[in-house]
């Protein structure tokens, strides 16, 4: 495996919702880390234990901490963290949200609630305690993953899909109102099943069906993913990208 670059210490980057290795967030933190940042690798639950270790033991700077963004004192208490280690926020991406199927019929109000929770309401604690930090320097990077949801809904995807499409119109509301400040907000439509542990968890079932119709190929790999991410950090301010859309590339529309 590739080495990755020391921490330049003075900058760092914030990925919040990382999980298994083979996830977007982890991918996220390990592009961040290739590129010289120090990583905050944020997640609700311990499940980013090794994707932190395996970026360690290549010379990547990570810290993991403990978060949940549909709780504000918990995102305050992140924040908080990050500013008492005393390096800039270059880069944020916000990252949370489950592609939970979901019929109407069973739709709970509690269930909508949660999907509200993760998707803007989580973008906007996040979104808003980073361009804080950001503005004194007139500089810095905001991104936040959407679905194919974000676009459209479909057949039992479509509380999930409302959650996401709440979420593309906070990052487009973030960017028209801060861009001209000088900060870069994205969003990014990963239109796509993405290769990770989702689809291996299901085994014979989801991830066999998918290998027969549409192979590996059919689906985002994570790591490609996040060099999309990477590249948008590093867009060049006379020609910002804000919104990007991602798919495999036997992708048949
Ligand atoms: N996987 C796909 O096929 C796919 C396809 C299109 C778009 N996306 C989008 O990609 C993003 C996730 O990427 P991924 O599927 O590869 O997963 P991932 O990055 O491996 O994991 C995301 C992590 O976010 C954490 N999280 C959930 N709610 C949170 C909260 N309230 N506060 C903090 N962390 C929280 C989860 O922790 P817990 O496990 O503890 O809840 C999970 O481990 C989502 O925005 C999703 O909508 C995924």
């Amino acid at each position: 495996m590739a080495t990755l670059k020391r921490d330049r210490s003075e900058g760092c980057a914030l990925v919040v919702g990382v999980g298994a290795s083979r996830g977007i967030g982890a991918a996220l933190c390990r592009r961040f880390a290739a590129g010289g940042l120090h990583v905050y690798a944020a997640g609700r639950s311990g499940k980013f234990g090794e994707a932190v270790e395996d970026i360690r033991s290549r010379g990547g700077s990570i810290t993991p901490v403990i978060v949940d963004t549909t709780d504000a004192r918990s995102v305050q208490s992140l924040f908080e963290r990050i500013d008492g280690e005393g390096r800039a926020l270059e880069l944020v991406a916000y990252n949370v949200g489950k592609n939970t199927p979901r019929s109407f019929l069973t739709t709970t109000p509690e269930f909508l609630e949660e999907v509200w929770r993760e998707g803007p309401l989580g973008g906007l604690l996040i979104g808003r305690e980073a361009v804080r930090r950001m503005l004194p320097h007139r500089r810095g990077t905001l991104l936040y993953t959407g679905a194919s949801g974000s676009l459209r809904g479909k057949a039992l995807y479509g509380a999930f899909a409302s959650g996401k499409a709440g979420l593309r119109a906070l990052a487009l509301g973030f960017a028209q109102e801060f861009g001209p400040q000088g900060i870069h907000v994205g969003h990014v439509v990963v239109d796509g099943l993405v290769a990770g542990e989702r689809v291996d968890r299901f085994g014979y079932g989801f991830g066999f069906f998918f290998r027969q119709t549409k192979g590996r190929d059919g689906a985002l790999l994570p790591d490609a993913v996040a060099e999309n991410y990477w590249q948008l950090h590093r867009q060049p301010r006379g020609a910002w990208t804000h919104e990007l859309d991602l798919r495999p590339y036997r992708e048949t529309y």
